[in-house]
């Protein structure tokens, strides 16, 4: 079932929105050589705690930490550990915060120190990619039109598009109907109303789309060894079209 959410709601969820974006906004200093994505995960449990807010992911289906931590090839749901980042390295920072029993959701990946030609391309135009299907976010629309604008601007920067996951409706729980595939059909699919909020959140992959599990039963990782980036936003579906309900507060939207 989708939920249309009301304006008490929708208040609701702005806040725990901007709870996403400032902890983004807080973490990036320290997205350094030498940390390990413990430490990371642990500043920003601190933080999420001190705000009056949930660590909604802490504890779901028995995963233990507040973040996601996806370094290079590690696609999503990457545990913190004791690994350190490395110059060069990309990695994935995804949370999910609870503020008075509604979630925001968002995910940006970073770069560690330098990185490489091909990790910008492939952060560049993923992060593109999101923009592209939230552009499509307007009532009438349908979340085929989403999934088909992702795929098609992925494709044709032959990046890889990871088919397992996919984004989400969002709302008292963190997973909502319905489901926002990163590959389709234009006009097939729910169709947006008004007060809909969904995550949309493209994978792509460097090089072949196929992906694995670790024995961790959490971590996916690309089969072929190639970089992954991830970027996501909650979005509301208003009556002309969207707003960004965790927005980037270290540079314009686009
Ligand atoms: N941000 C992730 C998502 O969109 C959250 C998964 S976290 C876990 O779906 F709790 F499932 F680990
Ligand atoms: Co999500």
């Amino acid at each position: 079932m989708i939920t249309i959410k009301s304006e008490r709601e929708i208040e609701l969820m702005r806040k725990a929105g901007m709870l996403v974006s400032e902890m983004h906004q807080f973490i990036k200093p320290y997205i350094k050589e030498g940390i390990t994505t413990k430490e990371l995960d642990k500043l920003c449990e601190d933080f999420i705690l001190k705000n009056d807010a949930v660590p909604t992911c802490k504890g779901y289906e028995g995963y233990p930490a507040t973040l996601c931590t996806s370094i290079n090839d590690r696609v999503v749901h990457g545990i913190p550990d004791n690994t350190k980042l490395k110059n060069g390295d990309i990695i994935t920072i995804d949370v999910v915060i609870g503020y008075h029993g509604y979630q925001g959701d968002a995910a940006w990946t970073y770069a560690v120190g330098e990185v490489d030609d091909n990790k910008k391309y492939l952060m560049k135009h993923t992060e593109e990619a999101l923009y592209k299907g939230i552009k499509e976010v307007k009532p009438g629309a349908k979340i085929g039109d989403i999934s088909s604008a992702v795929q098609n601007y992925a494709e044709s920067h032959n990046l890889g598009v990871v088919r397992e996951l996919c984004g989400h409706g969002i709302g008292r729980e963190m997973h909502e109907d319905p489901e926002v595939p990163n590959f389709g059909i234009p006009n097939t699919g729910p169709r947006l109303k008004p007060g809909m909020v969904i995550c949309i959140e493209p994978m792509l992959t460097f090089g072949h789309r196929d992906v694995a599990l670790l024995d961790d039963d959490w971590t996916v990782i690309t089969q072929d060894g190639s970089d992954a980036a991830h970027y996501e936003h909650t979005i509301l579906v208003t009556e002309d079209g969207y707003e960004i309900l965790t927005p980037r507060l270290d540079k314009e939207d686009i």
